[in-house]
């Protein structure tokens, strides 16, 4: 091609131009790099009953062993209602959310590992554990300790002068002392589905004490709410197979058999818990079960479930995070002369934590639909929204996702 002076000056507007969009792009990289967090976090904000508020703060200074998480979801969970509709704990206003997760995008110079010894760099998945007053060692490595007792999570803080308490927000502050752990290698879903998954090991794990679970025992799970299918979940990656399940919404019931319940009973076909009771032999082809995991928060479903269980059989309670009343037994015919093995669960060590991170592995392994528990995403500023769709139980686990 010739080059006349036209030509010239079209190549040389065109390397230029190029030169200049390379630039740009270049320039508009190192700038998300060092400048991608910006200087004020948004937090949905719990300012009244059934009445979120999305709030704008300074992104506080991070300090030495602190880190800055930018949460990209977070799922709604019972304790979250109860707040919503209530505030049994009193901490209106406040910043709820705590079955987040996100990535790191700054941290301090103290921070190099996490609760499990992980490294920890920028880009990082995240999610939190429990703030303890002691030391997070005791509960990650002494076996002995089984009950997290008084400790604090994100979401369940009072609110403070730096406002990034809960995961219910774009942006979080993890404070110095806290339990984080290094989930990069789980998918979003997965990571949303953490903390009530936590549950579940800890509960299968207080079943196991009591010696009467193995794999071809005949389990109950009373209850098919994001809880009680999740215990299923936790049951079928164990090996246990022979699971009925125990509910009173067809919808649940049917979710219930995709997890790997062999049989479902609608207790609201029966007339009486001596009806539900054969029904629930019936399902197990005329035996009661060796074992059985209480998941609903109803005290009437406390009373009932050792009707279910036969002689020298076990039962997990786990339904009631909060004080839901009181329940009604006969000690001598349902605990006593039935010889049952009774254990309570509630939360999780931290231990139970890591352990999950295998469990959703597994379980996703085996081809069970975990991420179909997540049923509705919402983005931020539909919160309220999202809360009431909770409150109408349409859906399962319903997760704010940040676009
Ligand atoms: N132990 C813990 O640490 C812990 C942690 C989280 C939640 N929980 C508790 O677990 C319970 C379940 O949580 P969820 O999120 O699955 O709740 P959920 O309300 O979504 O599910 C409860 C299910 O129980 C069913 N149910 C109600 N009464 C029943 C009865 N008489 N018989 C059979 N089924 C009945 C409901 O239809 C519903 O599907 C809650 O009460 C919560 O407080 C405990
Ligand atoms: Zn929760």
């Amino acid at each position: 091609m010739e080059m006349s002076s036209a030509n010239v000056e079209a190549v040389v507007k065109q390397v230029l131009e190029s030169m200049l969009d390379k630039q740009g792009i270049l320039a508009e990289g190192a700038a998300t790099k060092s400048v991608s967090i910006p200087k004020t976090a948004h937090v949905a904000m719990l300012t009244g009953l059934e009445h979120y508020d999305i709030k704008e703060y300074p992104i506080p200074e991070v300090g030495d062993g602190d880190i800055l998480v930018k949460v990209e979801g977070c799922g709604i969970c019972g304790t979250d209602a109860h707040e919503f509709k209530r505030d049994p704990f009193g901490l209106i206003p406040v910043v709820l959310g705590h079955e987040g997760t996100g990535e790191i995008v700054k941290m301090g110079k103290n921070v190099k590992k996490d609760s499990a010894g992980k490294d920890l760099k920028i880009g990082d998945k995240v999610v939190t554990c429990m703030i303890f007053g002691d030391d997070p060692e005791i509960t990650m490595f002494d076996m002995n300790k089984q009950n997290v007792g008084a400790s604090d999570v994100y979401g369940l803080l009072p609110d403070d002068d730096i406002h990034l308490n809960g995961w219910f927000s774009d942006y979080i502050l993890i404070r110095e002392g806290s339990t984080c752990f290094n989930v990069s290698d789980l998918d979003l879903k997965s990571r949303i589905l953490i903390e009530p998954c936590a549950v579940l090991v800890h509960a299968v794990e207080r079943a196991k004490t009591t010696g009467i679970l193995r794999f071809n025992s005949r389990v109950v799970v009373q209850g098919c709410g994001p809880i009680g299918l999740i215990c299923i979940a936790v049951l079928r990656t164990m090996g246990i197979e022979n699971i009925v399940a125990v509910d009173g919404e067809k919808k649940r019931l049917d979710f219930a058999k995709k997890m790997g319940a062999e049989t479902s009973v609608n207790f609201k076909d029966y007339k009486g818990i001596e009806a539900l009771a054969e029904g629930v032999k019936e399902a197990f082809g005329g035996h009661l079960a060796d074992f059985a995991f209480q998941c609903t928060g109803s005290p009437a479903a406390h009373s009932n479930i050792y009707k279910f269980i036969r002689n020298g059989g076990g039962l997990c309670e786990l339904g009631f995070f909060i004080n839901g009343g009181d329940a009604t037994i006969n000690p001598h015919f349902d605990l006593c002369s039935k010889e049952i093995t009774l254990v309570g669960s509630w939360v999780y060590t931290l231990r139970d934590y890591a352990t999950t991170f295998d469990f959703l592995k597994r379980a996703k392994g085996i081809g069970l639909p975990m991420d179909e528990l997540i049923t509705h995403e919402f983005t931020l500023d539909r919160i309220n929204e999202a809360h009431q769709t909770n409150l109408k139980m349409e859906g399962l686990k319903i997760a704010i996702v940040n676009k």
